[in-house]
């Protein structure tokens, strides 16, 4: 449930203010699966920025940004554009900034650095036989319960919830508990996301403490003993590391694998085709990540600005949704066939700029490596019937179910 619409500010034309919502757009609410990703694509024939009321969870409207080439202005200036917004601290009453998600230029650039080992392509590299054994398990139990699953819940979301645990060297069989405080947090009521944030982030801060008493070669134990400008970190700041990297990793690679396997479902020839050609998900996974991508970094404007004449107010709300970016005609050819062997792909999914996503060598072996394991295990699949997909729309789209059946091959 969303906060009533804030009144739009007397500062933008009435000309300016567009019906669209993510959350409420058609295609994009809980309703029977649309095509989310068109259904904003058509943002592109109207005017390259607009105001959307309501635009928020909390009710605030904010301006969206439509082309590429203004997102890319508004993404790369993150002190005229803040991203400091305290987002998950303030839903629990408190003032603590994701980092580095919520920290702005220049202070951004040491914690980036701090960050960067973590997640680079050498040590996802090490990362990845058990990123690939974490696929196998999850769909060898799928495959031993039956011929149809919801792709989802069974593995799409347990996968990802799993690296993380990695990440913080707990064991797999937590993997329940954690994959319903995950659930919670970003699926629940207002009452179930509060609930979840206070569990989640009371289990961080015990392990924080615990691994600052007995270190290990883990995700926190790295950062309880990192040091920043000089100093330690404090107790908030490890704190507003690790959740950010709990959330940023789940939701974003679930959908990501979950939008994948339904184009796939719902398009066999070439689902046929990476099957029989493993080589090709590589390029795949990129076409998708452009045609399918699910997140829309918001900004402040520190001061008052204009973009292509309209004038931003010091305090105004920015979308830029990279679902439209990922289809502008501007930067790619045919920006709505999906060309699964498209080369030279600079697609937007991971973002722009300073806060260009740190996860993204990980997050793209996850997603590779989940569809070569699903595509070798699972035989010929299809939208189970009598079936209805669920997506969601929001600042990071997603599916909410997707019920996979592949009993008729298994039958030949
Ligand atoms: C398909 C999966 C993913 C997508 C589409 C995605 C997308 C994004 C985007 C668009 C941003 C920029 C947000 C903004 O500017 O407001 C971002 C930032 C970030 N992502 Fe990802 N992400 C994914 C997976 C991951 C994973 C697996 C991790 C880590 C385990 C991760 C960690 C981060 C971090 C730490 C940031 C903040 C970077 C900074 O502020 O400098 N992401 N991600």
């Amino acid at each position: 449930m969303r906060a009533v619409a804030h009144p739009i500010p007397d500062h933008v034309p009435e000309t300016l203010v567009g019906q669209f919502n993510l959350f409420t757009a058609p295609g994009m609410t809980p309703t029977p699966m649309g095509d989310p990703h068109a259904a904003i694509g058509m943002l592109l024939s109207g005017p390259p920025i607009f105001f959307a009321p309501g635009n928020t969870r909390n009710g605030e409207g904010t301006w969206v940004v439509v082309r590429a080439e203004d997102q890319r202005h508004v993404l790369q200036d993150g002190v005229t554009f803040s991203s400091n917004r305290n987002i998950f601290s303030s839903a629990l009453g408190e003032d603590w900034p994701m980092i580095p998600l919520e920290i702005d230029p220049p202070a951004h650039g040491h914690w980036r650095s701090l960050l960067n080992p973590l997640l680079s392509p050498r040590r996802v590299m090490h990362l990845e036989p058990i990123v690939r054994q974490r696929a196998v398990d999850l769909i060898e139990g799928i495959k031993a319960k039956g011929t149809s699953c919801d792709v989802m819940q069974d593995f799409c979301f347990p996968f990802a919830v799993s690296i993380f645990l990695q990440f913080l060297g707990i064991g797999w069989e937590r993997l329940h508990e954690f994959v319903d405080w995950a659930n919670d947090l970003l699926h629940g009521t207002p009452a179930e996301r509060t609930a979840a944030a206070h569990t989640i982030v009371a289990f961080l801060d015990d392990l924080r403490d615990l691994r600052r008493q007995e270190p290990t070669d883990d995700f926190m134990t790295f950062v309880t003993q990192a040091e920043i400008e000089g100093r330690p970190l404090t107790d908030l700041e490890v704190r507003g590391m690790a959740v950010l990297l709990f959330i940023a990793g789940l939701d974003t690679v679930a959908a990501a694998i979950g939008f994948d396997l339904y184009y796939l479902a719902q398009n066999i020839e070439q689902q046929n085709s990476l099957r029989a050609e493993p080589d090709r998900i590589l390029l795949a996974a990129e076409e998708m990540l452009r045609a399918f991508p699910t997140v829309t970094p918001v900004r402040r404007a520190t001061r008052d600005v204009e973009i292509h004449s309209v004038l931003i107010r010091a305090g105004d709300l920015i979308a830029c949704p990279s679902m439209t970016a990922n289809r502008d005609p501007k930067e790619f050819s045919d920006p709505d066939q999906i060309i699964l062997d498209r080369e030279d792909n600079r697609h937007v999914a991971f973002a722009y700029g300073p806060h260009r996503c740190l996860g993204s060598h990980l997050a793209r072996r996850e997603i590779v490596i989940g569809l070569e394991e699903w595509l070798a295990r699972i035989p010929e699949f299809h939208i189970k019937s009598g079936s209805t997909p669920m997506t969601h729309g929001g600042f990071v789209f997603g599916v909410e179910n997707l019920m996979l059946d592949w009993s008729a091959k298994e039958a030949n």
